[in-house]
This record gives structure tokens, C-alpha cells and sequence, in this order.
């Protein structure tokens, strides 16, 4: 097939392409859990890929997989040339930056002694890329791209709702400018209202980024 005919998806840049992926859990008796079995696929750059599943299916796993949370048992997944699986020191460090994750409950992600700017500035010091003069800009201006009031920067993140919370752990997760945003269940611990507007705030992100 000649590029011109191919779907739409597939003309889009391939950014990440995961190759029989699979992840087995040691359980009590010397047995083994297969919690991720042979998985392949492939996401796209600007595009959205969706992995739903029945309750235990593996979808945490396999992104915690792809996170290095914990080690692949086989297989491999390519992003920029190189199989994650693999990465160590600089390269896993730099993997870290560029794969995001939001997670389901952002409260338990977010130390409660901090205040939300620095929530949202610790990557970025953690890599030396903003200096402690540049704080309170940079946490106003991650704050105005989740449609967050910038004045929230002095607060504590117990102060918030959890749709704001939730807006705070999506601009925590662009803070890096990653090119990757993994979502798992970001949306599911929020009111059916506050889900839709965060699922279009991520749409919108996508488009401008
Ligand atoms: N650290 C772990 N040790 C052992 N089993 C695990 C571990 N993490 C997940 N599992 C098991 O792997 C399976 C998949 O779980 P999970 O990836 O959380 O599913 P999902 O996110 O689709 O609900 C489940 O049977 C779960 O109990
Ligand atoms: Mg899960």
C-alpha cells in the first residue's frame, strides 16, 4: 500500500509501537500471574488510543509496564528508536520525562505539606530547568492552561475539588512537556459533569500541543 492510501491514523507519525509486551506477576505457591499477554499496539502522534477492558484485565499493568513502574517480562515497545524496556540511567531518566502519567486519584500523588506551585515546579527543578525566581510564573501559567485560577498557586491541594485537583495533575504532567500523556481511569473518580469537562480540556491540550 502507498502511503497516500493508508487510514488516516496510520499516515500520522508512529510514536510508540508496543511488539508481544507481556507481564507476569510471581503470586503465592511458585505460580505466576499473566496479567499482560502478548500485547500489541501502536499510538500516534496528535491522535488518542484507548484501551478499555473489564476490571482486572491488565490496563494498569500494562502501563505501569510501559513506566518502568515495574519490568516487562518479555517483549519490547519502541519510542524514539529505542525499546523502553530497555532504557537505563540517562536514557530511562529522559523515558521519565517524555511519558506522563495522570493518574485516577491525583490526591494520592501530591504531597499535602506542598504548595501547589511547587507541586507543579518539582519536575521541572528535579531536571534544572527553572530557577527559583521562575516559580510563581511558571506554576500561574500551568495553572491558566488547565483553565485553573493562577492565584491557586499558594494554596494546598487539599483546598481544591477533586475536577481541580485532577486539572492540577494534568499540568503537573505537562510541566515536562512530555510527548506521551498516559491516562489511567483520570476521570473516573469525578461526577459525570467535571468528567466531560476534563476530558475536553485534554482534547484541547492535544490540538495546541
Ligand atoms: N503487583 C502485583 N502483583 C501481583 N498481581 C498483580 C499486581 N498488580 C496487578 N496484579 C494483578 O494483575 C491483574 C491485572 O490488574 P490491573 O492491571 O490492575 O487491571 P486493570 O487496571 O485492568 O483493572 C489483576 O489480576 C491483578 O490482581
Ligand atoms: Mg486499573
Amino acid at each position: 500500500m502507498s502511503n497516500n492510501e493508508r487510514p488516516a491514523y496510520e499516515r500520522a507519525k508512529l510514536v510508540l509501537e508496543i511488539n508481544h509486551l507481556t507481564k507476569k506477576f510471581a503470586v503465592d505457591g511458585g505460580k505466576f500471574l499473566t496479567a499482560c499477554n502478548d500485547i500489541n499496539l501502536r499510538a500516534y502522534e496528535g491522535r488518542t488510543l484507548g484501551i478499555i477492558g473489564e476490571s482486572g484485565c491488565g490496563k494498569s499493568t500494562l502501563v505501569r509496564t510501559l513506566l518502568r513502574i515495574h519490568p516487562a517480562t518479555s517483549g519490547e515497545a519502541i519510542f524514539e528508536g529505542h525499546d523502553l524496556m530497555q532504557s537505563k540511567g540517562e536514557q530511562l531518566r529522559q523515558d521519565r520525562k517524555n511519558i506522563q502519567m495522570v493518574f485516577q486519584d491525583p490526591t494520592a500523588a501530591f504531597n499535602p505539606k506542598m504548595l501547589v506551585k511547587d507541586i507543579l515546579t518539582e519536575p521541572l527543578k528535579n531536571f534544572g530547568l527553572i530557577k527559583n525566581s521562575e516559580v510563581d510564573a511558571k506554576a500561574a501559567e500551568l495553572l491558566e492552561m488547565v483553565e485553573l485560577p493562577a492565584e491557586f498557586k499558594d494554596r494546598y491541594p487539599h483546598s481544591m475539588s477533586g475536577g481541580q485537583r485532577q486539572r492540577l495533575g494534568i499540568a503537573r504532567a505537562l510541566a515536562l512537556e512530555p510527548k506521551i500523556i498516559v491516562c489511567d481511569e483520570a476521570t473516573s473518580a469525578l461526577d459525570v459533569s467535571v468528567q466531560e469537562k476534563i476530558c475536553e480540556l485534554l482534547c484541547r491540550i492535544q490540538k495546541e500541543k
